[in-house]
């Protein structure tokens, strides 16, 4: 069993970028600058954004955070998505989810300037990626496959079972796989809550990617020997043990799952710094052609 080093994978990416970043910065230019929309206090999310920054500030980017309170009208926020789409100083914005429930996500989505949407979350970025036409992959999905190109894991031809079908995660992955390029060419099944003998489906994965939000999913009797297995998961549980009271954890019991996979991601230091790694590239990109358009 190897682990797959999402950490190590993610600061060469962000070595790469901030080399690119110092060039652009030599020859004169403004660095990119991603703004991240926050409202409320979710500590999870909270601690996401904090994350984005830091990244950003790593490799010279510029950042803002604009936070909002829970009470926030969904007028407020689709105004400053507004502000953000035309402001000429910001090359991408995010707006973290999940939103409250008064404020409609779809709404607040469809808002965003495709050519800004460096989460790759607009229709016009999914429907581009469903075509394998240039735009904005979304981070997390993106990050698994940098992630399984660093290891040159072999897709081509094998089976691929993406366990859930969030618009984040699942969904996007399960496209990205089969597509006709490496990594890629897979042939995938997705399995979600209403999938029946879950453990039927994963047991016949080579590559097993698992983003549901649970803890104890899969377990090791639900993994072929030699399977790769990329958790996507990250839950909070209580640990008295810890300073902050709380571990992460992902959707795998990894004590069961890792003796039995030739490759397995750690939660935390697996997907988690990649999805950020992901952004950093997109928002470099976002930077890129907004230089080339308003040259
Ligand atoms: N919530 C969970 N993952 C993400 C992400 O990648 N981007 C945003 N904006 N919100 C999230």
């Amino acid at each position: 069993m190897q682990l797959l080093d999402g950490l190590a994978t993610a600061a060469l990416v962000r070595q790469s970028i901030a080399r690119e970043v110092q060039s652009m910065v030599a020859s004169g230019k403004r660095p990119p600058h991603l703004a991240a929309v926050l409202v409320g206090d979710d500590p999870a999310s909270r601690s996401y954004v904090t994350g984005k920054i830091k990244a950003c500030e790593e490799v010279g980017f510029l950042s803002s955070l604009i936070a909002f309170p829970s009470t926030i009208s969904e007028q407020t926020i689709l105004e400053t998505i507004d502000d953000l789409n035309q402001r000429s100083d910001v090359d991408g914005f995010i707006v973290q989810l999940p939103l409250p429930q008064h404020i409609d996500a779809t709404k607040v989505l469809l808002r965003l300037n495709p050519e800004k949407d460096v989460d790759g979350f607009h229709p016009v970025n999914v429907g581009k990626m469903c075509l394998g036409l240039d735009g904005f992959l979304p981070a997390t999905p993106n990050g698994i496959l940098r992630l399984l190109e660093q290891y040159h894991i072999e897709t081509t031809g094998k089976h691929c079972v993406v366990v859930g079908r969030s618009a984040i995660v699942g969904l996007p992955m399960s496209i990205l796989m089969q597509r006709q390029h490496y990594p890629g060419n897979a042939t995938v099944t997705i399995a979600h809550s209403k999938t029946q003998s879950l453990r039927d489906i994963t047991r016949q994965a080579d590559i097993l990617i698992v983003a549901v939000g649970r803890p104890g999913t899969i377990t090791g009797d639900m993994v072929k020997d030699g399977a790769v297995v990329i958790d996507v998961g990250v839950s909070r549980v209580e640990d008295a043990t810890k300073k902050s009271g709380f571990r992460l954890t992902g959707d795998v019991v990894f004590e069961e799952v890792a003796p039995k996979s030739s490759y397995i991601t750690p939660v935390p230091g697996g997907v988690g710094p990649m999805t950020i790694a992901s952004l950093l590239l997109n928002t470099l990109q976002a930077a890129l052609n907004h230089q080339k358009s308003s040259a």
